[in-house]
């Protein structure tokens, strides 16, 4: 579904990622891990659209989108979740996902879906986003981008910050979308959060990818986990 072929991406004249390949396929749930600053985000702004690759092709479904405008690659199907958690903090819950619906894709999504989906929002619909907590704020940022009826969800750290019970409600939302044929590419650093939801997984160290392979067996390889992620 998704392939990245060989792509560098620059930062003005500093390069954040070197001949990266990673792929996608349908229905399947993808990790980037690595540590802090190793380009995991730089890679999701990339297939997204907002850093174009300098050199190599991104392709979704057969088509080739890099160097397409950021809309028109939403508008093709993949949904982003930044980092940074994306709403409209003057905005209600229901207006965030009201402005968040375009009729581009054909889908199951709506917002009276959001509210099932994510049930603590369906009691704050007319709250302001920059009122909710961290995590209620995480769910109308998925919820945003489920608003899309996405076939990808690029998914940056969503866990990040959050309490341990909200962190275990997002895994098991995120497996459910899994379930339901949503692929999911999603940084991580939290590992164990990571590993209840990939399929399988690719390691960054230096803006590279240096390990590829299924989340079984990048469980067992101790090496590998300790010698980039400094788990022991
Ligand atoms: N806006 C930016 N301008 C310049 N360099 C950046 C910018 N954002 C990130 N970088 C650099 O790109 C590299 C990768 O960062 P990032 O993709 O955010 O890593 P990660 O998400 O894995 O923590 C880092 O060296 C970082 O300093
Ligand atoms: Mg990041």
């Amino acid at each position: 579904m998704l392939s990245v072929k060989e792509i560098d991406v620059c930062y003005g004249k500093a390069q954040a990622l070197f001949n990266v390949s990673i792929h996608v396929k349908k229905e399947e749930a993808v990790l980037l891990l690595g540590r802090n600053g190793v380009g995991k985000s730089t890679l999701l702004k990339s297939i997204i659209g907002f850093l174009p690759p300098v050199k190599g092709s991104i392709f979704f479904n057969g088509k080739q989108i890099s160097g397409k405008k950021v809309y028109r690659i939403a508008n093709g199907g993949i949904a982003y979740v930044p980092q940074e958690r994306e709403i409209f903090p003057d905005l209600t819950v229901e207006d965030n996902l009201a402005v968040a619906e375009h009729k581009t894709q054909n889908g199951i999504w709506n917002i009276e879906r959001i509210y099932q989906f994510f049930n603590p929002l369906a009691k704050m619909k007319k709250r302001l986003g920059g009122n909710l907590s961290g995590g209620e704020q995480q769910m109308l940022s998925i919820g945003r981008a489920l608003m899309t009826n996405p076939k990808l969800l690029l998914l940056d750290e969503p866990t990040e910050g959050l309490a341990p019970l909200i962190v275990r409600m997002l895994e098991e939302q995120i497996n459910k979308l899994k379930k339901s044929g949503i692929g999911i590419l999603l940084a991580e650093q939290n590992l164990q959060s990571a590993f209840k939801i990939g399929d399988r997984a690719y390691l960054m160290e230096k803006g590279s990818i240096c390990y590829e392979g299924s989340t079984e067996d990048l469980m067992k390889n101790k090496d590998i986990l300790n010698r980039y992620l400094g788990i022991r």
